[in-house]
């Protein structure tokens, strides 16, 4: 499959998007971009820097100081618009991601569809950015709160979710009267290029959404190092999430960080079986297993540990892998050959530990996975500490409510979580003992614009999505006003 299958070809952009201009790389270099499912390269895109970066944020200073002047109305209405462009060019937007990140289509079409909702809800949340106003010490003085926008602000996305993760952080910057420079991963530029491009169409203005493509060092160091650039919002590691906390530190610049996560999925002896097992299936398969919120770690309670096993093991024999655009596969490829020895090194790790494989071994062969169901799993094996990021269910067996929530918080990540159970009285208890940021009772579908999205501990910072995720970019400002007429005139 190639390019040649887009409706619009236009929409495939092997440019950089900077101060509303589609620009080669200064020094002209390029970064190849390959289809995880055959390994070929689909195009390329320039390796941007510094200069471009700089570019890029003057850009954003200039446009957003006319943006945030407009009407919430109208600005509400440029995303609506910008919603409609994506939903009428939704298949050229799935074949896109589906070439470059490797999710099967009918997965790729529910993102697209994900990443258009983001816009319609913030164009919504674009028209309730309402201060207050509070009581006053005097009769003479008011106290407004007034909000307003945080100004020239930037994203840094993954590629597991290359259209949804850029809609998530950009649309309620717009709808704030914010200004954002996107730095999308090196491995997934196209999607981003593509919604920029309808961006464009719907009547963004220039300059006010640049897309900067390139290898993250260097823009990232320019970005986090801007004193022009107020806010950072990222998706993606820990580990990368802390270096750039660091590297923004100097600039006291707020940041929003969805980092990794280590999912506890338990299933109480009470549970509605078939509720658990599709659960798990839609939360552990979703994009292949490489979703920060997908279930890591399978806790099963005595009980009801091996009708549970047999059933899902049922489950994932029938998932498919293939390529993509095959209409009859189920789960593509993972995102690179670094990615599938991650997976081999977790199953390695807990087969000489103990665990055993109870589905079909797991086969690897270029970027594709085949799913693995292991029991036995102790806290010891590299599948219980670390985001596996593959198709590899790892289920523990446990005893009773304290051991399964001394086994779900016992990780330093809070992103998400989800438990099945009959019981109201286990319903409330255990999901508030849970310590996450997002927690699923009898579902393993968590992922919608209307919920705040995020995670506590080492998950990361801040809320997206929501009414949430518009106060991400606001700031407040305190208005004392003094010496006014405060008597009634008709006294
Ligand atoms: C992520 O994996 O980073 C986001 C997943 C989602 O929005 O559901």
């Amino acid at each position: 499959m190639s390019t040649s299958v887009l409706k619009d070809p236009d929409l495939f952009r092997q440019q950089a998007f900077i101060a509303g201009m589609w620009a080669d790389a200064t020094g002209g270099g390029v970064i190849s971009v390959d289809n995880p499912a055959t390994g070929e390269s689909i195009g390329h895109v320039p390796a941007c820097g510094v200069t471009e970066t700089r570019a890029a944020i003057a850009a954003a200073q200039t446009a957003q100081r006319e943006w945030k002047q407009r009407p919430a109305a109208e600005r509400a209405q440029v995303l609506m618009d910008w919603h409609d462009q994506i939903m009428a060019n939704l298949d050229d937007l799935a074949a896109i991601m589906t070439l470059e990140q490797g999710k099967v289509l009918a997965e790729a079409k529910g993102e697209v569809r994900y990443a258009a909702s983001f816009l319609s809800w913030f164009a919504a949340e674009a028209r309730r950015a309402d201060g207050w106003i509070l009581p006053a010490p005097a009769q003479d003085r008011r106290i407004l709160v007034l909000k307003e926008p945080v100004g020239v602000t930037a994203a840094v996305t993954p590629w597991n979710f290359p259209l949804a993760m850029i809609t998530r952080k950009c649309a309620p910057a717009l709808a704030a009267g914010c200004s954002m420079v996107i730095k999308p991963s090196e491995l997934t530029p196209f999607s981003a290029l593509a919604v920029a491009a309808l961006g464009e169409r719907a009547g963004v203005p220039a300059g006010l959404v640049s897309v900067v493509t390139g290898m993250p060092q260097e823009i990232g160091a320019e970005l986090t190092s801007s004193a022009v650039v107020r806010k950072l919002s990222f998706t993606g590691s820990t580990r990368v999430g802390a270096l750039l906390m660091r590297q923004s530190a100097d600039t006291i610049k707020r940041l929003s960080l969805e980092l990794g996560g280590n999912a506890p999925f338990i299933v109480f002896d009470d549970a509605d079986l078939d509720l658990a097992v599709s659960g798990a299936m839609a939360s552990k398969f979703r994009n292949s297993g490489q979703t920060c919120i997908c279930a890591n770690r399978v806790l099963v309670q005595d009980a009801i540990h091996d009708r549970f096993v047999a059933r899902l093991v049922d489950e994932v024999a029938r998932l498919k892998v293939g390529d993509g655009f095959d209409p009859s596969a189920t789960m593509g490829p993972l995102i690179s050959e670094a990615a599938v020895a991650k997976v081999r090194g977790h199953v390695e790790d807990a087969l000489s530990k103990g665990a055993v494989c109870v589905s079909a071994p797991l086969k690897t062969e270029g970027c594709f996975v085949s799913p693995v169901v292991l029991t036995g799993v102790t806290r010891d094996m590299a599948v219980a500490q670390e985001e596996t990021f593959g198709p590899v269910v790892p289920v523990f067996r446990f005893r009773d409510e304290d051991e399964a929530l001394e086994i779900a918080n016992g990780t330093p990540y809070g992103l998400a979580a989800y438990f099945f159970t009959g019981d109201l009285d286990r319903a409330w208890r255990v999901g508030e003992a849970l310590e996450f940021g997002m927690v699923g009772l009898n579902t393993g579908a968590i992922s919608m614009e209307s919920a705040p999205f995020g995670g506590v501990k080492q998950s990361g910072l801040g809320r997206e999505g929501g009414h949430a995720g518009l106060d991400e970019f606001l700031e407040m400002k305190s208005f004392h006003m003094a010496g006014l007429a405060g008597k009634s005139r008709t006294s």
